[in-house]
């Protein structure tokens, strides 16, 4: 540009030379606010996307190793059985795990395990289903968010 510049310098008149320096300089100014827009727009939607919440299954799994592990299984020969096995527990009926013995309450409840279905037991369980032996409870949206985004990617 530079170059470009020294060269019509030469050629051109004064007055001309002076219209393109403007032009450069104005163009050099809307990339500088372009880029600076660009800078904040990608910054926002990054805690936009942390601010919603959006489901991080590692962290689930984490969450899951240290309060839910003791007492249920979410991946094959990992976890107590104290609990109904979690494998693939998303889109089961509630209650249902073969041998299991669960409480009355919760052979009754009859719903099957949605996400937002997980996401209102998780809250607060015996409040959902009153009698459930199930006494544990993730108090935080976002635990809950990323807790049930891990269970949704086990499988059988
Ligand atoms: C101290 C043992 C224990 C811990 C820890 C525990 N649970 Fe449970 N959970 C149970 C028992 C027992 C049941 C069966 C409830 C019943 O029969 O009423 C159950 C049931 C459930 C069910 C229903 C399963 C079905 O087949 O219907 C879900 C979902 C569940 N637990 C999720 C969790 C999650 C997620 C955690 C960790 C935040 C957790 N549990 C921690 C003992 C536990």
């Amino acid at each position: 540009m530079v170059y470009a510049l020294a060269y019509l310098a030469e050629k051109k008149a004064d007055e001309e030379v002076d219209a393109v320096m403007k032009n450069a300089g104005s163009f050099a100014i809307s990339v500088a606010i372009f880029a600076g827009s660009l800078v904040f727009f990608t910054g926002s939607a990054h805690r936009e996307a942390h601010a919603a919440g959006a489901p991080d299954i590692e962290r689930g799994h984490d969450y899951f190793d240290q309060e839910c592990s003791t007492c249920h299984q979410a991946i094959k020969g990992e976890g107590g059985d104290q609990g109904p096995s979690l494998i693939g527990v998303v889109g089961r009926k509630a209650g249902s795990v073969p041998g299991f013995d669960y409480s009355k309450a919760i052979k009754a409840f009859g719903k099957v395990w949605t996400p937002e279905q997980l996401n209102t037991f998780l809250a607060d369980p015996p409040t959902v289903v009153p009698g459930t032996k199930m006494s544990i409870n993730v108090g935080d949206a976002g635990d809950r968010a990323d807790l049930i985004a891990f269970l949704a990617s086990t499988k059988k």
